[in-house]
This record gives structure tokens, sequence and C-alpha cells, in this order.
């Protein structure tokens, strides 16, 4: 299966091409614009097409304001971060037909950045006639967001319909990348899944469980199925949207298979596992792997440590959250990741933001980024949690920009954003 690239294309010159990029960078301080991940995986389309003196457009989104304006989810200094690396000039607010857009130029080169599309509601409902609206700004369509690329939305699914579309540079390369992936992967293979949005990644264990080797729940995955199983989960966060999808869940035969800590005892404080522990790790294969400790706290409080209690189905939260796994579970978890042939990484194991509830997220960050194994981390905040932490990644080591898109793709590569994009034989 091969990609249509942009790269391609002859004679870009004065075409208005509409490029659809992932500039969801959160503006929490923690990371800067510029260095993000997503930010600096844009500049290279932005910049082919520069030199090709076509007219840039870009359709971006951040947040989930659902079809509202909310002016904290601007793309203002997105736009301005841009300008300024790309070193533009006259800066202004403009409007395209509807769209509210920033607009500068660099050495005769127009860039206009679309306000956040997820202002509109046509957006998110898919709609033809937002569709459309788009199409009319452009005369080629580019697809370089691969993180939204799973989305059922009008500028990411409906828009290559209506004017001839390609692969932007870097979407080709996580095409390249990820397609790989499950062809013959060296074993054992380790899916490790946290992070809060836990929608798609719920609805898609069952898909990987068969091709996989071992699943290693933290954070709001885990907690999810601890609340479906029936413990209480204190005041952790439970996403409402997702229960259902969790007790389908734990119907499965195999997530009845969960064990407690006194099974992991044996993993306690070792550096080098012995034979027999090996052979104990192999029993885990195939099942979902839930923490054995947790730490519960509540933000900018010191946490406390506890076990899980399956007797009486116990995480002792009282009335605190789960924000971070256990010093067992980390080391079980280490040992796993450290055995492995192939990891697949999508979300931290807590509360990373806040160094009391980080260690979880750091040591697995460190497991992966180390290891040996063919990696690939996704994910908007387990991007974060590394370059927050200036985490090194070794060359084997690959950063897909994409979250719940990376898990899909690797499911199955015709999402509704690459679909249109893969070329006919
Ligand atoms: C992301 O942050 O993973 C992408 O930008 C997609 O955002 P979404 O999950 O809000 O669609």
């Amino acid at each position: 299966m091969e990609i249509k690239s942009i790269k391609t294309v002859k004679n870009l010159k004065h075409k208005r091409v509409l490029i659809r990029l992932d500039l969801d960078i959160p503006e929490d301080g923690y990371t800067n614009i510029v260095n993000h991940i997503r930010f600096i995986n844009s500049l290279p389309v932005i910049r082919f097409l520069m030199r090709k003196k076509a007219h840039i457009y870009i359709i971006a989104h951040r947040g989930r304001p659902k079809g509202v304006k909310d002016t904290g989810l601007t793309l203002e200094n997105v736009a301005r971060a841009l300008c300024r690396v790309l070193k533009g000039k006259s800066f202004q607010t403009v409007k395209l037909d509807m769209f509210p857009a920033f607009y500068f130029d660099v050495s005769g080169v127009s860039i206009y950045v679309l306000e956040n599309i997820r202002f509109f509601s046509g957006e998110e409902r898919c709609s033809r006639v937002f569709a459309k609206s788009l199409s009319n700004l452009g005369d080629l369509y580019v697809n370089d967001a691969f993180g939204v690329s799973h989305r059922n939305h009008a500028s990411v699914a409906l828009l290559p319909y209506f004017l001839p579309a390609y692969a932007g540079v870097h979407l080709e390369k996580e095409f390249k990348v990820l397609s790989k992936v499950f062809e013959k992967p060296k074993r054992p293979l380790t899916i490790v899944f946290g992070g809060i949005k836990v929608k798609t990644k719920l609805s898609l264990i069952h898909h990987f469980l068969p091709r996989v080797d071992y699943i290693l729940c933290g954070s709001g995955i885990a907690i999810q199925i601890y609340n479906a199983l029936g413990f209480d989960v204190g005041k952790s966060y439970v996403d409402k949207e997702s229960e259902k999808i969790a007790y389908k869940l734990i119907k499965k035969p195999y997530s009845s298979i969960l064990s407690e800590k006194s099974d992991f005892n044996i993993l306690l404080d070792k550096k080098d596992l012995k034979i027999s522990d090996w052979r104990y790790l192999n029993t885990l294969k195939n099942r979902i792997l839930l923490p054995v400790d947790i730490k519960i706290g509540s933000k900018g409080k010191k946490g406390i440590t506890k076990d899980v209690c399956w007797t009486n189905k116990s995480l002792s939260p009282n009335s605190h959250a789960i924000l971070d796994i256990g010093p067992i579970t980390i080391n079980l978890y280490k040992a796993i990741i450290k055995r492995s042939g192939t990891i697949i990484w999508n979300g931290p194991m807590g509360m990373f933001e806040e160094a009391e509830y980080a260690e979880g997220s750091v040591a697995i960050a460190k497991e992966v980024a180390e290891s040996r194994a063919k990696a690939i981390i996704g994910g908007g905040d387990t991007i974060d949690l590394i370059e927050g932490r200036h985490i090194k990644i070794k060359r084997n080591v690959f950063v897909s920009s994409g979250g719940g898109a990376m898990l899909e793709f690797l499911l199955n590569p015709n999402l509704p954003g690459i679909k249109p994009l893969i070329k006919k034989i």
C-alpha cells in the first residue's frame, strides 16, 4: 500500500494549498510551542511549499471546543510562533470568506492560519456543506495531521474528496514506519496503555490482545477498568462515556486473570531476573495487566502507596484519587519492557505534571527510551512527558505524533483521513 505524496506534485507555483496540520499544542507553561514535536513536525511541509512558491492555508484545531468559540483555545499564539520561526512579516488578523484567520508574508509567500477549525460545529459533524466551504479556499489539499487522521471530521475525512489530495511530509513518514510495526515484529511485543483519553484506547484493547504478548495498563485506562470491575476508585476521574466500553471489556474471559501483589513478590527489588521469574512472566502473556499497587493522593499533596486487594475489591482511595502506579508495578512493568523485542507506548502512568506523581511515568519513559527494542511512542501527553523531562531517546525509538490515531492505524491503516490518500493500483 502506498500513499500519494505532495513531494511528487509538479508545478505548485501560485497554487492555493490547504494543509491540515495537527497543532494541538498545550499552552500550560509546561511545553514551549516552538519546541513541541507537533510544531516541529509541521515545518517541513510548510517549508517545502514555500520553496515551491505555493500560497499556504493552514487548517488546524486546538482542544475540544465542541463547535463554539473559546478564546482560550485560539490558534493565535501558534500562528505568531510560526510567523517568528519562518521569519514572516505583516502579521495580521483577516477573514477568508466565513473563516477568521491569521496572515503573514514570507518573502512573497502568503501564509494563512485559519482560526481553530473546531470553533465551527460543521467540523466535528463532518458536514459536507462545511467541507465544501473550506474547499473553496484552495486548489489542492494536503493532510499532514497524522494525529487527527482517525477522526471523521470535515477537514480530515471529507475535504480530501473535494480537492486533489496528498499526504504531507510528516504523514508520509508516519505511514511508512507504522505500516511495518506488525510485519514480523520481534517478540515479546508489549503495549503500554495509560493517559486520560481513555475512550479510543479502551475500545481497541481487545483488538490488540490477540496480536501482542503483554498489555500493561496505568492511569485512566486502569482506573476505568477497576471501576468497571466494581472497585471503589474514590475521586479518580472516570470517563462516563467510556463506562459501557469498560463493562464490555471485563466480560471477556482474558480480563478475569488479573493478579494481586503477592503474585508479584518474586519480582520485588530484583535487578536480574532468574529463569523462574521469566517463566512466571510468561504466564502473564495475553492478559490485560493492571497495577498491583497504586499511589493515591490529591494535587499538591503528598501521595500514599496502597496495594490493590482483590479479595474485597479495595483500592482504599478514601477521598483521594489514583494518581500513579506503585513501586511494585513499576518493577513489574520495567521487567516486561526490558525483555520485550517490540514496544508500543501510549499514555503516561499517572499525573506526571506533579513531581509527587511522576515516578511511574518517568520510570516507564526511561525504560522505553533506553530499550534496545523497536519502540513506538505516541500520544500528546506521552510526548509532553518525554520532552518536559528531557528524556533522551535512542534511534530505535520512533515518536509518533498520533495518540489514538497511531493505535487505530496499527490495527487498520485505512483511517478516515488516510484512506483518500492511498494510491489506487
Ligand atoms: C491529539 O491531541 O491527540 C490530536 O490532536 C487529536 O485530538 P482529539 O483527540 O481531540 O481529536
